[in-house]
């Protein structure tokens, strides 16, 4: 059911359930791994089952005789790839998709050979019988947090940011904060899996595909297979998750190789255990963050350092020391962000990348610091708002977050707290309250699009976006309503396919934000030609356009969207579990399109954000350099059971520079949730808990 909008142009800000829920719920759409291709044949990846050395032999005789097995593709007879360019996202591409070029592995879980067979049963059978010789070589996993092998990395910000004098202000501080945080490997699993199929059709390549964005993987595809960019048609129409891990990954090349090879359509699809190896992860962390303030909170010194782990092959930067450029000041300022290589598959980008590990860091030592000030968090905060981009000196777009902190506080209870740790109790449970700063930054990427009156009175928009869960096919079906004047049911949104042209990624926040202001420029000028009469032809009226003109004029501010965090946690001292009893939210994050989906955005965050706090953890075994357990039985996710009422709401905050005012919401919700449950634990107990997760044999 559809809450039907009062008057027309109101659709935006009214609660609105997905435009295509009832076929997801029924069965009716259909995912990249389950639409059906005609003669298709099924891949298998067998992924290394060494953390470093050489491929001797593929002995493929064998499996070759196996019912219904095609072929076995490996580093000795799969086609060539070109990986030497700079890809849509500004980087060179991670080695890891480049498959099956050379004999050398790089870490356990490395893609070796593709089975390919008739079946996908055929093909696994075979895949698990293809018997591959290595030539081992020593190899580490084991990330110790040094420095002595890290070095910084450059990415779309500097890896290192340093103003002022950092050892005289901490000495001339009337109170110090030094301490160190570690957040573990933490890996994103969508529900659905990655999953892509790929066919010839005459000489265009066509590839159905789970994915964050269509011209990002077709893209890629073209370079890699050295193809002209228009003859590779990539589709994802519904996406089970995504969260940073679903662009160009493995399964796609080993379905283009097999299907190029083969002559036929090839399906591969990652099972969850070999996600935990090809998806992409968050690495680890250790991050040291030193303050120093004058007696009455004011910070004179603030570092962020924060290390993380990367491959050997491509370099991954978890940019954990971001939000303190833009939360918080100091007379001396410091942050940087280094890597250290180890034997292990690539990190990437994990839902609110750097903000969601840095944040549980700086979060939980300006708790720190306001216990050693005696005073309250909420306060230090107010003390210490900055007037301009602390690292950047640029004016602020809008910065709402004491106003976040004020409605958080008012709706929580926090007036009432009393301030000593370890002094609540309801029965064997110690209770404590805790509260953190949340920022993300806000973004757009260049977008088209098309829109169309139709002759008979319904409108169609063209948009290569993708809806990766979120809800954004139901945003822009809103935007785009609004923008005609129309109700939304007049209203046919496509999307998930590259031949709709350039558009941004849904990631960084970005995704909604970029194309809602290319829908309403194309909507607008509709509507504008339909007001002065124009009689629709039976092939429609079009309008389309390019949002790249006007994003390039939009002046230098520091742009982000903001959020205070509050927790109630109760930990029961004789077996350390920690029940996260009640959250809340409040964020100003620009104008919200949908608020239905919008709050299971920021629910779905926070969500996390105790799955954070007390659960995620990817452990590597020495010996093999692989996981323990990995699968869901091992990597435990906050189950319903772990998680209580969790509350999200926002504050007016319209972004005065988008056509709209939307700002991005996808990641905000889960930063300075771990820190908030973890100044939370400290509050119930007073003891502080600076290494997540907070397992039961940390509290004891
Ligand atoms: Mo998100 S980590 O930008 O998909």
């Amino acid at each position: 059911m559809t809450t039907a909008p009062t008057a027309r142009e109101k659709s935006v800000g009214a609660p609105h359930t997905r435009v295509e829920g009832r076929d997801k719920v029924t069965g009716a759409a259909r995912y990249a791994g389950e639409i059906p291709f005609a003669e298709l044949a099924h891949g298998w990846l067998v992924l290394s089952t060494v953390a470093r050395g050489r491929i001797r032999t593929v002995e493929t005789d064998g499996v070759l005789g196996m019912p219904g097995v095609l072929t076995v593709l490996h580093h000795g007879n799969a086609p060539r790839v070109d990986s030497d360019y700079v890809g849509l996202m500004g980087s060179r591409p991670d080695p890891t998709v480049a498959l099956f070029q050379h004999d050398r592995v790089p870490h356990l879980g490395w893609p070796v050979a593709l089975v390919v067979a008739e079946t996908s049963e055929q093909a696994r059978e075979a895949a698990e019988a293809l018997v591959v010789h290595y030539e081992r070589q020593p190899h580490d996993v084991d990330f110790r947090g040094s420095h002595a092998d890290a070095y910084p990395v450059d990415s779309h910000m500097p890896a290192v940011a340093e103003k002022g004098d950092l050892e005289a202000e901490l000495a001339a501080s009337a109170v110090v904060v030094d301490a160190e945080y570690t957040t573990p490997e933490e890996h994103h699993h969508p529900m659905e899996p990655h999953a892509a199929s790929a066919r010839w059709d005459g000489g265009r390549l066509e590839v159905v595909d789970s994915n964050q964005s269509t011209l990002w993987v077709a893209s890629e595809l073209a370079r890699l297979f050295s193809l002209d960019a228009t003859s590779v048609w990539v589709r994802s129409e519904h996406v089970g998750g995504g969260f940073g891990s679903k662009g160009a990954r493995a399964h796609q090349v080993a379905a283009v190789m097999a299907a190029t090879v083969l002559e036929r359509p090839v399906r591969v699809v990652m099972t969850r255990r070999q996600m935990f190896s090809l998806a992409g992860y968050r690495s680890p962390t250790t991050q040291r963050v030193r303050l120093g303030a004058d007696a009455d909170g004011r910070l004179r010194a603030l570092q962020h350092r924060s290390l993380n782990v990367t491959s050997t092959v491509h370099d991954f930067v978890e940019l954990g020391a971001t939000p303190a450029r833009v939360l918080y000041d100091a007379d001396a300022h410091h942050t940087s962000n280094h890597v250290v290589p180890l034997d292990v598959p690539t990190p990437t980008w994990m839902r609110a990348p750097g903000e969601a590990p840095g944040s549980f860091a700086l979060e939980s030592a300006l708790d720190e610091l306001a216990e050693k000030c005696g005073l309250d968090p909420i306060e230090l905060r107010v003390r210490n708002e900055p007037e301009r981009g602390p690292v950047s000196g640029l004016p602020f777009s809008t910065r709402r977050l004491l106003a976040c902190f004020r409605e958080g506080a008012r709706r929580f209870g926090w007036a009432n707290r009393d301030p000593r740790p370890g002094v609540r109790r309801d029965g064997r449970w110690l209770l404590g309250t805790g509260t953190a700063a949340a920022s993300f930054p806000s973004g757009a990427m260049p977008s088209t699009a098309s829109v169309t009156a139709e002759a008979d009175g319904g409108f169609t928009v063209r948009i290569n976006a993708s809806d990766i869960g979120t809800g954004a096919r139901t945003a822009i079906t809103l935007i785009a309503a609004d923008a005609l004047g129309a109700a939304p049911d007049r209203v046919q949104v496509r999307l998930g396919d590259s031949d709709l042209g350039m558009a941004g990624i849904a990631g960084g926040s970005m995704g909604t934000r970029s194309w809602s202001w290319a829908v309403t420029l194309a909507s607008a000028e509709l509507r504008e030609r339909l007001a002065l009469g124009a009689d629709i032809p039976p092939g429609g009226i079009t309008v389309r356009s390019d949002t790249t003109a006007a994003l390039g004029a939009l002046a230098q501010k520091e742009r982000h969207s903001y959020g205070a965090q509050f927790a109630e946690v109760a930990v029961d001292p004789a077996t350390g579990e920690v029940r996260v009893r009640r959250m809340l939210g409040i964020f100003a994050a620009g104008r919200i399109v949908n608020p239905l989906t919008a709050r299971s955005q920021f629910v779905g965050g926070m969500t996390w954000g105790i799955s954070m706090a007390l659960h995620e953890e990817a452990v590597r075994d020495r010996a093999t350099g692989g996981h323990y357990g990995a699968d869901l039985a091992g990597y435990h996710v906050a189950a319903h059971a772990d998680v209580p009422a969790v509350e999200a709401d926002w504050i007016d905050d319209p972004d005065p520079d988008d056509p709209i005012g939307i700002r991005g919401i996808g990641e905000i919700g889960i930063v300075g949730a771990a820190a908030a449950i973890a100044n939370a634990v400290w509050h119930a107990t007073g003891v502080r808990h600076r290494h997540l997760p907070i397992r039961p044999d940390r509290v004891l």
